[in-house]
């Protein structure tokens, strides 16, 4: 193990420098995520279901039943099949194959006809076929800026004229009452490893880029430390303008009171943005 790099790498991250492995798709750990994303006392990968029920009306009140709607990181389905029941024409991507699979099974289950898709939602070329996409759970600002840009170009292509882009992130109230730290844990086994491993946290505020970063390094026997990287953006309502009306959208509304939850993912500090193609 190269220790000094890793004292750099780990102490001073570079804005934007990624991990070394994915949390989403690894084997072990979606079958945790899963469980998370299921139970709705766990807010962590997705919201509560009073939660999900509200952004679920706000939808009923953008575009009537039978539109077409893709969920960019569906997920399980928590939204899909409760827009299927609604009426509306639905397609969910992911591509977290243990979350996909669970979603087919259960559209199976209760007679829904629900696409589902399992790809990297950077890699979408839907042509005019959407009334509606959703990005739900912050994902948004998750995306690295050329990412992101890709993102937005390839969301107005799969938008139909006068279609809308409907996703939330966090806002600068949020990173205010983060705080930046770091911490370790030893363990037997756990949420990264069946095996022992010692887990180094960080978090790290990037004012000059509106990032945050969380990072997670994981040492085990056999001294090959794995990195996992989750960065995020805070934004302002001038940067959304900027990011969207450039891109060739017309318009947006911010909406509030969707969320009822604590923590920094709560109503104050999380927006939701109804962008208008
Ligand atoms: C925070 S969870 C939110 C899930 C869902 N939207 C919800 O709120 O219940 C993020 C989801 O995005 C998926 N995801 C992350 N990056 C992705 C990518 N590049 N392509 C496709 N799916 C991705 C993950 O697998 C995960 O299911």
């Amino acid at each position: 193990m190269d220790f000094l790099n890793l004292i750099e790498d780990i102490d001073h991250p570079k804005p934007y420098v990624s991990g070394t492995h994915i949390m989403w798709t690894d084997n072990y750990i979606s079958s945790f995520l899963l469980e998370a994303h299921l139970d709705p006392e766990i807010g962590a990968a997705s919201r509560s279901f009073s939660d999900i029920d509200k952004t679920i009306k706000k939808i009923e009140s953008l575009v009537k039943p039978e539109a077409r709607i893709l969920d960019l990181g569906c997920g399980p389905g928590l939204y899909t099949e409760r827009l299927s029941q609604n009426g509306y024409d639905v397609t969910g991507v992911d591509f977290s194959k243990r979350s996909i699979n669970y979603a087919q099974e259960q559209a199976a289950e209760k007679n829904l006809n629900i696409t589902y898709i399992i790809d990297d939602y950077l890699n979408l070329d839907f042509n005019n076929q959407f009334d509606l996409v959703m990005m739900i759970y912050c994902d948004f600002g998750v995306l690295l800026p050329d990412d992101r840009t890709k993102m937005i170009k390839n969301i107005k292509c799969a938008l139909k004229p006068g279609g809308i882009f409907l996703f939330d992130s966090i806002n600068r109230e949020a990173v205010e009452t983060m705080s930046f730290t770091t911490s370790w844990e030893l363990t037997e086994k756990g949420f990264y490893s069946p095996m022992p491993y010692l887990l180094l946290s960080s978090s790290h505020h990037f004012p000059d880029h509106k990032a945050i970063l969380d990072q997670h390094v994981i040492i085990q026997e056999d001294n090959n430390p794995k990195v996992y990287r989750f960065w995020n953006h805070y934004f302002e309502k001038e940067d959304i303008s900027n990011l969207f009306m450039e891109n060739g959208f017309t318009h947006f509304e911010t909406v509030q009171s969707l969320l009822s939850g604590e923590g920094p993912y709560n109503d104050n500090s999380v927006v939701f943005y109804v962008i208008h193609r």
